[in-house]
């Protein structure tokens, strides 16, 4: 559950990191660091120091030890301050077997998937009404790229652990869970009007509402 709160932490500072004075696409300046005191939009250059640009280990598996069984960790403005600006964002995930990330979207960013060890399976789906769902087991070494605002799936078919390194041309990228976001609304989304959306039965619905979600 640990990792999950971290997860969620860090997405919270990446969409903080929206009302920044960030814009991707071509900054006109060198760089603008975070500035942590939050006095000015970015640090002062001559206080820059080559490690505002660094992370490290990024080679250690996260603790996949929850209930979706993946642990994902980010080099981006949440945890370099040098990213900001820059339009970019860089994860890594770890997946136990049969771990997984639940359907997703991320509507400010495409995705480049690389799979460092294991297999993966990903594939995403186009806008309505086609519905089209292009997927791949992709193994190591193989590379897959998901389109900017379509819905995704990303779960481990290997027998072992699976990892994936993973760009976004964003800083923001946004991340929007299907289930998750439906069924841990706050306020809750009417159960009745969840039920004939996704033609479930409406006690299951409540039943859905209460589970931990991510
Ligand atoms: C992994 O996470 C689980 C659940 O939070 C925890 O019990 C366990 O100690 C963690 N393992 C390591 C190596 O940190």
């Amino acid at each position: 559950m640990a990792s999950n709160h971290i997860l969620l932490i860090t997405l919270a500072l990446i969409s903080i990191s929206r009302i920044s004075f960030a814009f991707d696409s071509r900054p006109l300046q060198d760089f603008c660091v975070v500035d942590s005191t939050g006095k000015a939009p970015c640090k002062d250059p001559n206080l820059v120091t080559a490690d505002d640009f660094l992370l490290t280990g990024f080679d250690r598996p996260g603790n996949t030890s929850n209930p979706y069984g993946s642990a994902t960790a980010f080099a981006s403005v949440a945890t370099v301050p040098g990213f900001n600006t820059l339009g970019l964002t860089l994860a890594r995930a770890d997946f136990a077997p049969n771990g997984y990330l639940p359907p997703h979207i991320h509507h400010g960013a495409s995705e480049v998937i690389v799979v460092l060890e294991g297999e993966m399976e990903v594939g995403f789906i186009t806008s309505y009404p086609e519905y089209k769902y292009y997927s791949k087991v992709v193994r190591k070494g193989g590379v897959f790229i998901v389109p900017v605002g379509l819905l995704h799936t990303v779960r481990n078919v290997a027998e072992g652990n699976s990892a994936v390194v993973v760009a976004f041309n964003s800083q923001n990228p946004g991340f929007a869970f299907i289930p998750d976001g439906f069924m841990a609304a706050k306020p809750a989304v009417d159960s009745g009007h969840l039920a004939e959306a996704f033609k479930l039965d409406e006690n299951t619905v409540k039943d859905l509402q209460t589970k931990m979600w991510f």
